[in-house]
């Protein structure tokens, strides 16, 4: 990730300068599209773009073209990558039609979807001449577009693999296995913060969060010593526990973030008042 031209590990990027709609912008070489767009405040519909993923081009919605020695090329802008000289148009009459048609399909795969509606009435689509596919036993709502963000974010960020598609073809689903609860399932919540359409639910009920979309899969929750409320999955604050200062861990083991970071604080601050007085 850069920001302003330098990268995370502090080496400067190269940078280079691209059209947009005929205006001239610049970017980090290789940086993706549809984030430089984004940025630059140039409206592109999207929903399975995700930043912290890996680009992934599914949900088709964010096509782009980029005119190449006076040919149009359409193409997906968040797998396309800034580069010198790089010329892309973003309103034709074209996308504007590709795009109308994929607004259509969606409004019927995911009709209880305000987000999709919303999303596509600001391009002029309100209606759908597909045929809505209404289920009323959908755990997702019938407002998923199988976009896969939420399989994506389970398997690459979490490593959890506690979600994947099932079925085929217009039966495609999200689901878990065999549409059974999952030990697999950390409970961390990474699904329904990815969702574009908010078809994820979860809920915290007492000391058990439930993944009310994942086939009601129930998690324990972790106890915070300190402030008595309950505040993370068990598995992800042990897992979290293990990854910090091993002299802190047994004093902080047992308390949420926030009274963690008091306690870190509190003692940061003592040891440091060891040297208090010792200004020069
Ligand atoms: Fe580019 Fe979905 S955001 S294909």
């Amino acid at each position: 990730m850069t920001h302003g031209g330098v990268s995370s590990t502090g080496a400067s990027k190269k940078q280079v300068t691209m059209t947009i709609n005929g205006k001239p912008y610049r970017a980090d070489e290789g940086e993706i599209f549809l984030g430089v767009a984004l940025r630059e405040k140039i409206a592109i519909p999207h929903l399975c773009y995700e930043p912290s993923l890996d680009p992934y081009g599914a949900c088709r919605l964010c096509m782009v073209e980029v005119v190449k020695r006076g040919k149009r090329e359409m193409t997906t802008s968040c797998t396309l990558q800034a580069a010198e000289g790089l010329e892309v148009v973003t309103d034709t009459p074209e996308i504007v039609k590709h795009r109308n048609i994929l607004f259509e399909l969606y409004l019927a795969e995911a009709p209880k979807s305000e987000v999709i509606k919303a999303m596509a009435a600001r391009y002029g689509v309100t209606k759908t001449r597909f045929l809505k596919k209404l289920d009323t036993t959908d755990s997702l709502g019938n407002k998923c577009v199988l976009c896969g963000l939420c399989v994506r974010a389970c398997n690459e960020i979490m490593g959890a693999g506690a979600i994947g598609f099932i079925n085929r073809g217009p039966y495609t689903v999200v689901n878990t296995p065999y549409f059974e609860p999952t030990k697999d399932c950390y409970g961390c919540g990474a699904c329904v913060k990815v969702c574009p359409t908010n078809a994820v639910e979860m809920e915290d009920v007492a000391d058990t969060r439930v993944m009310k979309s994942w086939s009601a899969t129930k998690v324990p929750l972790a106890l915070c010593d300190c402030c008595g409320k309950y505040y993370a999955p068990k598995a992800l604050a042990i897992a979290t526990l293990a990854r910090i200062t091993p002299s802190l861990k047994e004093e902080i083991a047992a308390l949420c973030p926030a009274c963690r970071g008091k306690r870190i604080a509190r003692e940061e601050i003592l040891a440091g008042s060891g040297g208090a007085g010792n200004h020069g």
